[in-house]
């Protein structure tokens, strides 16, 4: 036989749980998200003479890109292959960033080459502040 206090342990948990659902549907219902849906984008600047071999590399909210700024205008790429999150890396050589865990490969504007990526590398928006490129996604 259950003791009283397991028996409202129970009831408790019951009723939180029924308050918990009641509140989600209530908020779907009115067309209210418990949750934020979507961060809003986040802008980095990169100094334009922090550019080498007009390269340059930056984060945002911590995931690394690079800004090439390339004859046709300042070229953004995230450097996260869309394969299984792995870094990749600028091979100067191969004229390819090259992800070290299954050999993907993005050509310079991020196109995918070869390998498992199922995607290019996202593009980032770039605009100019002057001194300095301020890149957003
Ligand atoms: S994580 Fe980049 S190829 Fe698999």
């Amino acid at each position: 036989m259950d003791s009283p206090a397991t028996r409202r342990d129970f009831l408790g948990l019951a009723l939180g749980a029924w308050a918990t659902t009641a509140a989600a549907g209530a908020a779907a219902a009115a067309g209210v998200s418990l949750w934020p849906r979507e961060e809003p984008p986040a802008t980095a600047r990169v100094g334009k003479s922090a550019l080498k071999d007009g390269r340059a590399t930056g984060s945002l909210r911590g995931v690394p890109f690079v800004l090439v700024a390339a004859p046709a205008g300042p070229l953004a790429l995230s450097l996260v292959c869309t394969h299984a999150r792995c870094l990749v890396k600028w091979n100067e050589g191969e004229r390819r960033y090259v992800c070290p865990c299954h050999r993907g490969t993005f050509d310079a504007e991020g196109r995918v080459v070869s390998g498992p990526p199922p995607a290019p590398l996202k593009r980032l928006a770039v605009t100019d502040a002057g001194d300095a490129w301020e890149v957003t996604g």
